[in-house]
């Protein structure tokens, strides 16, 4: 028993990862909606360079940095922060805005990420079922945001669900409620190449959130930024530590910002080549899918629990979904080609299987 830690807080539970205690390497991993990959080979110098010039003991410096990401993402500078993966960026912006009991209005299941700081900081959250088909409840939503809303979150496209949230439905957010912060999550937005980052100027309740995770392959480095009007970037400052983001992360960083063609070149295997091939055998197996925009889906077979079981036998990580409107279905984290072909050989094994 711990008395000074607040009720809400020994209420939770510690956010726990899938297949915690689990070797990871030992498996594909097409669980947590990492790149399949590892850093490309033309990284690797720079891996070298940070050894050797003894940065890993002094504390990080963002100066040369910010200019390097501005360029890359076509805003200024003081239109940016960097985080600790694009997790502390959810964390800073609920915490500049979020007081006890305040409402947080969110399309569920979502990346819990969301839900999970609100509670911590002890706020309301105020979720709104996605429509059993997965696409944005957009009615749903616009009539939850009432008096006690006090940030508006949105996730495009969604993690787990991969829906689309429209952008005219984004529009009508930020035009209705100009004076209540809406979120918009693009965590995906490499693999989409749709950002509403243009809209900045018009709307300034609009705060972006974004991630090197997925499409740089760096979501052991931990390095998000967050893109909003330079007075709320002033104010998130104060709130993020000052050293929060690691000079490992952000060389390597500026590394895949000189070499736009590796990432690129990712993201166009996923897209053009792997996530068809695993669209149409899966239709072609007869198996139910979501549509989904990014590099992962939602998969629900007849038993998901026996899926995930014998892909795990045989080398694969997926994730089963635990979300109420989705305990049937599991995550698969898309890849190129060659992966994918080699997750559909061990799921068309499964469905022999189970038809033998
Ligand atoms: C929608 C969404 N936002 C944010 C994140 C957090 O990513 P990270 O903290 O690795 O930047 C994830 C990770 O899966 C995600 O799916």
């Amino acid at each position: 028993m711990t008395p000074l830690v607040r009720p809400n807080i020994r209420a939770m539970s510690a956010y726990a990862p899938p297949w915690t205690g689990l070797d990871r390497t030992q498996y594909l991993r097409l669980d947590l909606n990492e790149n399949t990959r590892a850093l490309p080979e033309a990284i690797r110098p720079v891996l070298e360079r940070f050894w050797a010039s003894g940065a890993a003991s002094r504390y990080p410096e963002y100066q040369a940095f910010l200019p390097r990401l501005a360029a890359h993402v076509g805003c200024a500078e003081e239109n940016l922060i960097v985080t600790n993966g694009s997790d502390q960026g959810i964390e800073i912006v609920l915490r500049a805005y979020l007081n006890p009991g305040d409402g947080m209005v969110v399309a569920q299941p979502e990346f819990p990420i969301f839900s999970h700081v609100a509670r911590v900081i002890g706020a309301a959250v105020q979720g709104v079922p996605f429509h059993a088909d997965m696409t944005f409840p957009t009615e749903a939503f616009l009539s939850a945001i009432d008096d006690t809303t006090r940030l508006i979150v949105l996730i495009n496209p969604n993690n787990p669900t991969g829906s689309v949230v429209p952008l005219q439905v984004i529009e009508t957010v930020l035009t209705r409620h100009p004076g209540l912060p809406v979120i918009l999550d693009e965590a995906y937005c490499e693999f989409t190449g749709v950002s509403c980052l243009d809209w900045l100027a018009r709307h300034p309740n609009l705060i972006l959130i974004r991630t090197f995770s997925k499409a740089f392959a760096m979501a052991g480095l931990r390095l998000g930024y967050v893109i909003a009007r330079p007075e709320l970037i002033r104010e998130l400052y104060k709130v993020r530590g000052p050293f929060d983001v690691n000079a490992c992360a952000v060389a390597v960083a500026s590394a895949q910002l000189d070499h736009p063609e590796l990432w690129k070149g990712y993201v166009r295997e996923v897209m053009e080549e792997g996530k068809p091939f695993v669209e149409d055998a899966l239709r072609q197996a007869g198996v139910k899918f979501y549509p989904a925009a990014a590099n992962f889906m939602l998969i629900e077979p007849d038993d998901r629990d026996e899926v995930v079981a014998f892909m795990k036998r045989n080398g694969i990580l997926v994730r089963p979904m635990v979300a109420p409107a989705i305990t049937r279905t599991f995550r698969l984290t898309l890849g190129p080609l060659p992966e994918m072909r080699r997750f559909m050989e061990v799921f068309v094994q499964y469905l022999e299987k189970r038809m033998a």
